[in-house]
């Protein structure tokens, strides 16, 4: 498929979250889908040991069960916070309008004509740092690259965890073995907007760079 034309800097400093600019009328060929996941399949991984998995779904039914799922898992996060005494870190400026676009995602996703779950064998739960660093890292690489790939070919996504607040309801509805596979997060999928993105708000590089000791 035709790439949009980026410089590898360009790919990288403007794979965004994308919500509202899901285009959620156009269809997508699976083999798109596919060409993008065999690229994110040269992500690094534990001992190359491979133990990525990538559940896609573009059945409208199933879309719609997860989506509720997913909404179920951010209602319980958004009663967690409401009853919390202090957030964990203050908001940045942009949250009014990242919210107000989790909420657009809220109300639309089972609308996107691809949700793609991404496992990783394993459990984390009493596992030693090590094998979780492993599991993690073992996944996450080939996600943003999954990411940047659709980024390429003109296609967005959000990296989104809420549902993992119920991952085993996830994992019945698509019969993932949630005793031995973990899920890292779900990623609907669509083509854009237009593509014209920048450079997202991020702190001073300076003030997180910190050299030779913390
Ligand atoms: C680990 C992780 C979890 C995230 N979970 C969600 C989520 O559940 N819902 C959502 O809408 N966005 C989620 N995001 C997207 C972030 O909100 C987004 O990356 C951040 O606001 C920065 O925006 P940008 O990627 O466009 O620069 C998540 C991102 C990461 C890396």
């Amino acid at each position: 498929m035709k790439q949009l034309d980026l410089s590898a800097d360009a790919l990288l400093t403007t794979t965004r979250a994308v919500r509202k600019r899901l285009d959620l009328e156009r269809p997508i060929d699976r083999t798109v889908v596919e060409e993008c996941l065999r690229v994110a399949l040269q992500a690094p991984n534990g001992s190359n040991r491979q133990t990525w998995n990538w559940v896609v779904v573009d059945d409208a039914s199933t879309r719609a069960a997860m989506a509720d799922i997913w909404r179920g898992g951010a209602a319980d996060l958004g009663a967690a916070a409401a009853s919390a005494a202090t957030p964990a870190r203050p908001p940045g400026e942009r949250q009014p309008e990242i919210m107000e676009s989790v909420s657009w995602l809220n109300q639309h996703l089972h609308e996107v004509p691809v949700l793609v779950v991404a496992t990783v064998d394993g459990r984390p739960e009493g596992a030693s740092m090590f094998t979780q660093a492993t599991m993690w890292g073992s996944v996450l690489p080939a996600v943003w690259s999954f990411m940047l790939a659709l980024r390429s070919r003109a296609l967005g996504s959000c990296w989104t965890t809420v549902h993992l607040e119920r991952e085993r309801e996830m994992a019945e509805l698509l019969g993932i073995p949630f005793a031995d596979v973990t899920q890292a997060g779900m990623f609907p999928v669509a083509y854009t907007i237009g593509t014209d993105f920048k450079p997202g708000a991020r702190e001073a590089s300076a003030d997180t760079i910190r050299w030779n000791r913390w």
